[in-house]
């Protein structure tokens, strides 16, 4: 007896293959695509031009006809409906999870413990509430997947086949549902997708393959020669980078204005501005912008916005509920969380990150199903990690501030920063990087870094094991003290990015260093 059924039986047959798709948009970059995209609310992708799209001019669907041809989670899957965390557009300031299958989740108690305060969306009574513990699990997923089995399966395919020709005709026409090929998408990756839309409370997101693929294409998929872009100064160099060396190239000019300064920001905007691109909080002084003073000001004049949340996290911050556009993570950090993975995830409006995943899928940053895997699975735990890390963050930012060899401590949760009331009033917690002046020179503070025996020595932040850096000697090493000077990076500046190790020992550790 074969115990193991038909073999299309247990692979769940031909059906089984069949998973929501937004197939490539030829001529994405047209102007007519690019302007309505950018301009308009309403339009979406997609599909790739069939004789009677191409009749009727670029491939281009609303919302409604979008929404029906990727369909939803469970189907995609072939599985039960979602338990929780659903996805998709949801009205108000309390989106976590929401969705029509959506239920109060009672966890209002349990969060207020890890969090020391009632995070804002619990605080609101509304049908679709749900905590971000419920929905890191759940969000985005369906209830079951093939065989039963309970974890997110590794899609490992490059391309994926047709039964017949009438099959693929049908996927061509929007009629039928199913993946195409693994640069335009993946089972796998959708997953990452989806749960961080339900995190950020969105109603769509892309994967990449790096945080700066993401960057780099949302930028791209929003500008065309003779475009203006705004950037604070902070910004993460790369993105700085990227927008004042390369894209100047191609004709884009950009403004750079001082860190948070919306006056400047205002006065800097010009009739081909499309796009302001700011981080929350910036690196390394933590700057917090006001998002809903941005938002506002940048919606009245038509300029999309694009924030890069990768140091707050959504279960800090969701931008979108302050009016910004597109959220960008380097998932490589805290969603990752385990310091073993690069990816990055752009979320936004579907409309918006349409058109950025079309130039993703043309470009290829697409994120890898493995990948996919380790960032999915990291997600699970983000709001357990996440809360840890702001309140490990604030303990050593307290204790820092008290202690005689520190000159300055910038931590946006403590009230001596600047920026203090502003991170009150959009986050939830004030995330898990201090940065501080030891009162010492280059080799002083080096001496400082190599005393701490828990930290390690490396760039990057968000995952399991607290890093350290001194950014003189790390990220701006090839500069002279002047040099960094003027780029406001002091050689006793030090960057420690905490881990969820015991807040206890940490302390401890920094303090016999010191
Ligand atoms: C704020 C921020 N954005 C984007 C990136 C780029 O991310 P990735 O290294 O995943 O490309 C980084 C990397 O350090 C970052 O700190």
């Amino acid at each position: 007896m074969n115990c193991w059924g038909p073999v299309a039986k247990r692979w769940g047959g031909r059906a089984s293959g069949r998973i929501g798709t937004e197939p490539v948009l030829q001529n994405i970059q047209s102007e007519q695509f690019v302007e309505a995209a950018v301009h308009s609310e309403h339009y979406t992708k997609n599909k790739r031009c069939t004789p009677n799209t191409a009749r009727r001019g670029v491939g281009i669907l609303r919302d409604a006809e979008a929404q029906r041809n990727r369909g939803p989670i469970a189907e995609r899957w072939g599985g039960r409906e979602a338990a929780g965390g659903g996805r998709g557009p949801q009205s108000g300031r309390t989106r976590l999870g929401g969705g029509s299958a959506a239920r109060p989740s009672g966890n209002t108690v349990e969060l207020g413990l890890i969090w020391g305060h009632t995070p804002r969306h619990m605080a609101e009574e509304t049908p679709t509430r749900r905590s971000p513990l419920t929905v890191a699990v759940h969000g985005g997923e369906p209830r079951s997947y093939p065989h039963d089995a309970l974890t997110a399966p590794i899609v490992q395919t490059a391309t994926y086949s047709f039964a017949e020709t009438a099959e693929l005709v049908a996927y061509f026409e929007g009629r039928k549902q199913r993946e195409e090929y693994g640069r335009y998408g993946n089972p796998t990756v959708r997953l990452v997708e989806d749960k961080v839309a339900a995190l950020e409370g969105t109603e769509a997101a892309a994967a990449f393959t790096s945080g700066m693929s993401a960057v780099t294409s949302a930028i791209l998929g929003l500008v065309k020669a003779g475009s203006h872009v705004v950037l604070f100064a902070d910004c993460y160099r790369r993105t700085r980078q990227f927008v004042t060396t390369l894209l100047e190239r191609f004709g884009v000019t950009h403004t750079l204005v001082p860190p948070t300064d919306l006056a400047a920001l205002e006065q800097a905007l010009t009739p081909d501005t499309r796009l302001v691109v700011s981080e929350l909080p910036t690196n390394p002084y933590q700057t917090v912008v006001d998002l809903e003073r941005l938002g506002a000001l940048c919606r009245a004049r038509r300029v999309k916005t694009l924030i890069d949340s990768t140091f707050a996290t959504p279960i800090n911050l969701r931008p979108a509920e302050w009016g910004i556009d597109l959220i960008v993570h380097s998932a490589t950090k805290y969603l990752a969380g385990h310091n073993d993975v690069l990816g990055g995830v752009l979320a936004g409006k579907r409309g918006l990150v349409s058109l950025v995943r079309e130039l993703r899928d043309v470009v290829g940053g697409v994120l890898d199903p493995h990948a996919a895997y380790l960032i999915h699975r990291g997600m699970k735990t983000l709001p357990l990690r996440v809360a840890q890390q702001n309140a490990t963050a604030l303990r050593l930012a307290q204790a820092l501030e008290q202690h005689p060899r520190i000159s300055r401590v910038w931590y946006p949760g403590l009230e001596s920063h600047p920026h203090h009331d502003v991170a009150k009033r959009l986050m939830d917690g004030f995330g898990g990087v201090v940065t501080f002046e030891v009162d010492a020179d280059l080799d002083g503070t080096s001496a400082f870094i190599d005393g701490c025996k828990i930290p390690r020595i490396a760039p990057s932040l968000g995952g399991v094991e607290s890093l350290i850096e001194q950014p003189a000697l790390m990220s701006f090493f090839e500069l002279t003290t002047e040099q960094r000077e003027a780029v406001g990076i002091k050689d006793n500046l030090v960057r420690y990015a905490v881990g969820i190790e015991d807040a206890d020992d940490l302390t401890r550790d920094i303090l016999q260093a010191l």
